[in-house]
C-alpha cells in the first residue's frame, strides 16, 4: 500500500503548486548556503533516478530543474522558491555515479551528506528510488545516515512507468518492507512517474501536509 490522501489533502497539494516557481540559487559548497529561512524539502537519490524531473512535474514547469539522460547533470544544491509560499525546494546532485571522475563524485557526495546532516530548516528528505532497481547498497548508506541524524525522510519510487503494471505492487511492497524498521523513514512510500504524471498529486498532498505541520 502506498500513502493515501483525502480529497481535501489532494486539493491543498494542488493549491500549493498553483503559482510559478523560480530558481533562487545554486550552491557548490556549504560555504555558500543561504541563511536558514523557509521550510526546506530536499530531493535526494542516485544519479539519474529522476530528481530534477520529479521537481519539474511537481511544479508543472518542464525545464525549471535541468534534467539529462547523462547521470551527473545536477552538480550543485539548487534552491527553488515560489512567492508567497514558505517553502524552499532543493534539487541535489546524485550519488553513486561511478563513471564520473572520482574527485567530482567525492565532492558531490560530501556536499549531499553534509547538507542533509546539518541543515536545521530541512523538514523532510524525499529519497528517490528507481522502481526498476529498488534500494541499492549506496542508498542504504544514505538511509542509515538519515536515521542516525534523525532526519525525517520518505521514499519515493520513480519511473514506475518503466516497469510492468503487474510488477508494481510487488516492488512497492518489497521497498516498504525494506524500510519498515528504519526509525526516520515514513512507513508508506509514494509511487511516481514524472513521465506519466503518476503519483504527483499525492506527492504534492504530502508536501502540503508537511508544510501545514511546520508552519501551523
Ligand atoms: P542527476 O541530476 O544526474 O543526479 O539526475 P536526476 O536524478 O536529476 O535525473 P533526471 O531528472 O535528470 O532524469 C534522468 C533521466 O531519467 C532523464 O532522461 C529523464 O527523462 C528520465 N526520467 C525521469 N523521470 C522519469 C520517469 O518517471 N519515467 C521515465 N520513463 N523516465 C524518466
Ligand atoms: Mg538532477
Amino acid at each position: 500500500m502506498t500513502a493515501e490522501f483525502t480529497p481535501d489533502q489532494i486539493l491543498a497539494g494542488k493549491r500549493l503548486f498553483e503559482r510559478p516557481w523560480t530558481f533562487r540559487m545554486g550552491v557548490p559548497s556549504l560555504d555558500f548556503l543561504p541563511a536558514a529561512g523557509p521550510v526546506e524539502i530536499a530531493f535526494a537519490g542516485r544519479s539519474n533516478v529522476g530528481k530534477s524531473s520529479l521537481i519539474n512535474a511537481l511544479v508543472r514547469q518542464n525545464g525549471l530543474a535541468r534534467t539529462s539522460n547523462t547521470p551527473g547533470r545536477t552538480q550543485e544544491l539548487n534552491f527553488f522558491v515560489c512567492e508567497g509560499v514558505d517553502l524552499q525546494i532543493v534539487d541535489m546532485p546524485g550519488y553513486g555515479f561511478a563513471k564520473a571522475p572520482k574527485e567530482k563524485v567525492d565532492t558531490w557526495t560530501e556536499l549531499v551528506f553534509a547538507y542533509l546532516q546539518g541543515r536545521a530548516t530541512l523538514a523532510r528528505v524525499y529519497l528517490l528510488i528507481d522502481a526498476r532497481h529498488g534500494i541499492k547498497p549506496v542508498d542504504e548508506k544514505i538511509l542509515t545516515m538519515l536515521d542516525t541524524a534523525a532526519v525525517s525522510y520518505q521514499i519515493v519510487l520513480t519511473k514506475l512507468d518503466k516497469i510492468k503494471e503487474a510488477a508494481r505492487p510487488h516492488m512497492i511492497a518489497a521497498t516498504q518492507a525494506a524500510i519498515a524498521k528504519r526509525p526516520a523513514a515514513f512507513p508508506q512510500l509514494i509511487g511516481t512517474s514524472s513521465e506519466k504524471g503518476m503519483g504527483i498529486d499525492e506527492l504534492r498532498a504530502a508536501i502540503a501536509i508537511l508544510l501545514a505541520e511546520r508552519t501551523g
